[in-house]
């Protein structure tokens, strides 16, 4: 899949889900990371960012009070959060996406190890290695991500989120996965990436800024990948907050320089 197109789709999911400002950028980062500690070939550690960058590519396709709703969700309302990972995993299908390494990443990050997660209730090694990998990388960032509720975070932060993650370990993640993570950030080798845990805007995921020409990117590749039940303005409404940051960033920067 077209790094490009990846990067400006998972820019649109930030934008709609403004609780994940910058959670795409670090789990790339992380996903990066992961990989490269591991060993795995250079193509392959592409499409593990591609797919962590995308991994919430769904989100799109759940309501806005849904995704914005303070405190916990109707049971209703958490099925249709749930679907998020299908709906991503049938865009990326559309748009023609056939690398299992990005479709498995999108589809199972919230299975878990015993079973309990969503949305096949996998087990085990059913679950795809990139996902139970992925699926540390996303909880260790939201349990490290600034929240309504949660102003600031820091190292503590980050111990809590790899206490949790080992109590978990065997149950709910990969124990692996979880021991690399916690060697990587104990020597210091993400730490590059938790200078920005505060940070409350995106980055520019993989590759430049929301230009005319990536949001030209993106909304061929909503149009492509949207729903046929798709209402009609939608893609315009999910374009034109991009274009609202766009412009803004950009006079943002011309003001800087003046
Ligand atoms: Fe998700």
């Amino acid at each position: 899949m077209n790094v490009e197109v990846a990067n400006a789709l998972g820019r649109i999911v930030e934008l709609k889900d403004r609780s994940t400002a910058a959670h795409t950028w670090r789990v790339s980062m992380y996903a990066q990371a992961v990989a490269e500690a591991v060993g795995v070939p250079t193509q392959r550690v592409m499409s593990f960012m591609i797919g962590a960058v995308l991994h919430d590519l769904g989100k799109l396709d759940v309501p806005d009070e849904i995704l914005a709703k303070p405190g916990s969700l109707e049971p209703d309302e958490y099925r249709r959060m749930q679907e998020h990972t299908i709906a991503g995993w049938e865009r990326l299908r559309r748009l023609g996406v056939t690398d299992p390494l990005i479709l498995d990443v999108v589809r199972s990050h919230h299975e878990r190890i015993d079973g309990s997660g969503y949305p096949d209730g996998l087990t085990g090694e059913q679950i795809p290695k990139a996902a139970r990998w992925f699926a540390v990388i996303d909880a260790f960032d939201a349990m490290t991500s600034l929240r309504p509720y949660r102003d600031e975070v820091g190292e503590e932060a980050a111990m809590h989120a790899i206490l949790e993650l080992q109590s978990k370990a065997g149950s709910w993640y990969e124990p692996e996965a979880v021991e690399l993570f916690r060697r990587l950030l104990d020597e210091g080798r993400l730490d590059s990436i938790l200078e920005h845990l505060n940070d409350r805007q995106g980055h520019d995921s993989l590759v430049g800024p929301l230009t005319p020409e990536v949001l030209e990117l993106a909304r061929e590749a909503l149009l492509r990948s949207s729903p046929a039940d798709e209402p009609p303005d939608r893609v315009d409404r999910l374009l034109s907050l991009a274009r609202a940051e766009a412009t803004g960033a950009s006079s943002a920067s011309s003001d800087g320089g003046a």
